[in-house]
């Protein structure tokens, strides 16, 4: 089992998640993060002074699935979270060890 942690533009979220529960992902965690990537964020020029913004608001999901799904899940966050331009996020993949559903005492797959 393996845990995919998505950063994503929070406007993608619509998109990724329907698209993830038309496959049959279902199960899933959010959060409003703040991050940067490569170009440390962006800056603006107000009034002649530069304004550095550099911690963007982004949107994290996190879900556990099945090895096998592994692939699959990855295709459908890199395509439906993309615009092509900087910024549009980073997917990372952990291994996990366990699951247990606390209702049913379900261990591993089962428990997914
Ligand atoms: N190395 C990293 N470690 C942890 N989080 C990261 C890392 N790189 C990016 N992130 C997270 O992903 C978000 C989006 O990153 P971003 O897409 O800008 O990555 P990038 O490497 O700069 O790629 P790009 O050149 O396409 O912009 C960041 O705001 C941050 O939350
Ligand atoms: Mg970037």
């Amino acid at each position: 089992m393996k845990r995919v942690e998505a950063i994503i533009r929070a406007e993608k979220i619509d998109d990724v998640k329907s698209a993830l529960a038309q496959a049959g992902y279902v199960g899933m965690t959010t959060y409003e993060v703040r991050g940067r990537g490569r170009q440390k964020g962006y800056s603006r020029f107000y009034r002649g002074r530069e304004f550095r913004y550099d911690l963007l608001p982004k949107l994290k999901i996190e879900l556990v699935v099945d090895d096998k799904d592994i692939e699959g899940v990855i295709e459908i966050i890199e395509r439906k979270a993309a615009t092509g331009d900087v910024g549009d996020g980073k997917i990372f993949v952990f291994p996990i060890e366990e699951i247990i559903r606390i209702r049913t005492g379900e261990r591993g797959q089962a428990a997914i």
